[in-house]
C-alpha cells in the first residue's frame, strides 16, 4: 500500500502542471488531493520545511498525513514524500518540528543534530468507539534533512490522562533563559504548558486562557515565541479558534504578554480580542522555528472550514497564504502584531506596471487590462486630501463578475467583497458577507499593499497593522483591475504595480 502512495505522489508531482483553473501560482498548494494545516516548519542546513495536515486519497479531509516541500528561499517550493503516515496510534495530527542541537533526545549526535517533530496522534477508532482520550501526543525524528523519519518506540509522550476531548496541536520550541524544551498545546478551553530536557519526559508546568480571549469555538494550533519591542522582548501567544472569526468561521487570535519559562501572562486581559486577520482564509498559521537572524516568519491555511472541504478546486484542495514576517508595533490601541510579506517575494517582480506619484481619482482608474492575477499593487491614500466616501481596488471579467477590497472612510473600515467575484453557491457560508477590518492607524497617509493570485488576495494595510486574506473562484480568469474612488476624489500619493512570475512555471 505504502508502495503505492510513493508511486502515485512521484507521478503526480512530476507531472502535476500547476495550470488548472484558480490553481494559485503564487502561493504552495499540494500537487493533488486534500490539505490543511501547515506542520513542523523548521529551518536547517539551508531549507524551509513545510509539512501539511494531507490526506493523499481523496479532495476531502481523512485519515491524516504529514505532507512534505522545502523551500530555500520561502517563496519556491520542492515536493518531497509523505513524512509521517498514520500508524496503530492513530492519525498524523497537527504539529511542529526543532532542530535538536545538543543531541539532547540521543536520536542523532552533537556533530549531526537530530530534528525532532512533535505532533498528535489522533485515534478514530476510539473517538467512534466513545472513547474520550484519543488525542495524544507523540513524537518522530530525522537524521537525513528530514527525508526519512522513525517514530520514537515509547510513543505517545504525552498520554491524555485526563480524558481531554480536545487535546491536540503540539508546538515545541527551546527556551534559552530556563535551558529546556516548552511544549504549547491546546487542551479543551485552555492551553498547557508542558517542559523537558530531552524531548521524550514532559511535565506539565501551567495552563493559560480559561477566562481570556474569545471561547466562541474550539481552541487549536497555538504557537508562543518571542517578539523585541523598544529594546524589550514580549510573548506571543497565536491560537486559532473555530468557529467565532471575526468574519465567520476559523480565524486566529493572539495575546501579547510575558512568559518566564513557566507560565504566560496576558497583558491585556479585559480587552477585546485581538485577531491576526479580518479576512476569511488564514487559519491554523504558526511560525518556522531556528530562521537565521531571528526572523518570526509565519504561514496560515489559506481556507476555512465552513467551506474547505467544497471549494471548487481539482485535482486539489487548499493552499497556504504566503509566508509573512510577524512583528509588535506600538498604535495608539496599544502593542499589536505586524505582518508584512516576507522580502524574498520580491524576486517575484517582473515588471512595473504602474509607478506614479500625486494623482487625484474620481471615479474610476484603470490600473490595468492585463489578467490581474499574479501583481502586487501598493496604494498610498493622502486622507488629508481625499474627500470620497469609498475606495480602492476592483478587479473584474467579461462576465461582469467582481471582486473588491476597498475602505470605508465613514466608517473607517477596510473591507473585502467576494459576493460577486464567481463561483458561490458551493457553500451558503461562502460569500454571505462582505468582510470588514476597523482601521487602527490615525495617520492620514493610508497604506494598501495587495497581492493578488488567481484566486486569493492578501492585504496588509497600514503597513502590516490590518491584514485580510480571501480565495474567490471567477468562472473565468479576471482580466482588468481599477482603482475606484466613489462620492468623490481620492488623493493617491503613491502608487506601484508589478506583475509577478509563477513559482512553478
Ligand atoms: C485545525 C485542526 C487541528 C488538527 C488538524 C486535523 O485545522 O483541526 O486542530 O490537528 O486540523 O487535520
Amino acid at each position: 500500500m505504502k508502495i503505492v502512495f510513493i508511486i502515485l505522489f512521484v507521478v503526480m508531482s512530476t507531472f502535476a502542471q500547476y495550470d488548472e483553473p484558480h490553481r494559485p501560482q503564487l502561493h504552495f498548494s499540494p500537487p493533488a488531493n486534500w490539505m490543511n494545516d501547515p506542520n513542523g516548519m523548521v529551518y536547517h542546513n539551508g531549507e524551509y520545511h513545510l509539512f501539511y495536515q494531507y490526506y493523499p486519497n481523496d479532495i476531502v479531509w481523512g485519515p491524516m498525513h504529514w505532507g512534505h516541500a522545502v523551500s530555500r528561499d520561502l517563496i519556491h517550493w520542492k515536493h518531497l514524500p509523505i513524512a509521517l503516515e498514520p500508524d496503530k496510534l492513530g492519525y498524523i495530527f497537527s504539529g511542529s518540528a526543532v532542530v535538536d542541537k545538543q543531541n539532547s533526545s540521543g536520536f542523532g549526535t552533537k556533530n549531526k543534530p537530530p530534528l525532532v517533530a512533535m505532533f498528535t496522534y489522533h485515534l478514530m477508532e476510539g473517538e467512534k468507539a466513545g472513547r474520550k482520550n484519543f488525542q495524544y501526543q507523540g513524537i518522530a525524528y530525522s537524521t537525513d534533512n528530514g527525508r526519512t523519519w522513525t517514530k520514537y518506540d515509547k510513543n505517545p509522550v504525552i498520554p491524555n490522562t485526563e480524558n481531554l476531548k480536545d487535546f491536540r496541536d503540539t508546538k515545541v520550541f527551546w527556551h534559552e533563559e530556563s535551558k529546556r524544551w516548552i511544549v504549547v498545546l491546546a487542551a479543551g478551553d485552555h492551553i498547557r504548558l508542558y517542559s523537558s530536557s530531552n524531548l521524550k519526559t514532559w511535565k506539565v508546568e501551567s495552563e493559560f486562557g480559561k477566562m481570556h480571549g474569545s471561547h466562541a469555538g474550539v481552541w487549536e494550533c497555538p504557537d508562543l515565541f518571542p517578539l523585541k519591542i523598544n529594546g524589550k522582548t514580549k510573548w506571543v501567544l497565536l491560537l486559532s479558534i473555530n468557529p467565532g472569526g471575526p468574519s465567520g468561521g476559523s480565524a486566529t487570535q493572539y495575546f501579547i504578554g510575558d512568559f518566564d519559562g513557566k507560565t504566560f501572562k496576558n497583558d491585556n486581559p479585559s480587552k477585546k480580542t485581538l485577531w491576526l486577520d479580518y479576512g476569511r482564509d488564514n487559519y491554523a498559521g504558526v511560525t518556522w522555528s531556528n530562521v537565521p537572524g531571528g526572523r518570526r516568519a509565519f504561514l496560515g491555511w489559506m481556507s476555512n472550514w465552513d467551506y474547505a472541504q467544497k471549494v471548487p478546486t481539482s485535482p486539489w484542495r487548499s493552499a497556504m497564504t504566503l509566508p509573512r514576517e510577524l512583528s509588535l508595533k506600538q498604535t495608539s490601541d496599544g502593542i499589536r502584531v505586524n505582518q508584512k510579506l516576507v522580502k524574498e517575494i520580491e524576486i517575484l517582480r517582473v515588471s512595473e506596471m504602474l509607478a506614479a506619484k500625486d494623482m487625484i481619482v474620481t471615479g474610476s482608474l484603470e490600473i490595468s487590462k492585463a489578467k490581474p492575477s499574479q501583481i502586487e499593487m501598493i496604494f498610498e491614500v493622502d486622507l488629508s486630501k481625499t474627500d470620497s466616501k469609498d475606495f480602492g481596488i476592483e478587479v473584474s471579467n467579461k462576465k461582469g463578475e467582481t471582486f473588491t477590497v476597498g475602505y470605508n472612510v465613514g466608517s473607517r473600515s477596510f473591507y473585502t467583497d467576494r459576493r460577486k467575484a464567481g463561483k458561490t453557491t458551493f457553500s451558503e457560508e461562502f460569500a454571505k458577507d462582505m468582510h470588514t477590518a476597523p482601521r487602527v492607524s490615525r495617520n492620514s497617509k493610508l497604506r494598501l499593499h495587495l497581492i493578488f493570485d488567481n484566486s486569493s488576495v492578501e492585504l496588509f494595510a497600514d503597513d502590516g497593522e490590518i491584514a485580510m486574506t480571501d480565495i474567490f473562484f471567477p468562472t473565468e480568469d479576471f482580466t482588468g483591475s481599477r482603482f475606484f474612488s466613489t462620492g468623490g476624489k481620492t488623493r493617491i500619493s503613491n502608487a506601484k504595480a508589478w506583475n509577478l512570475r509563477s513559482i512553478w512555471h
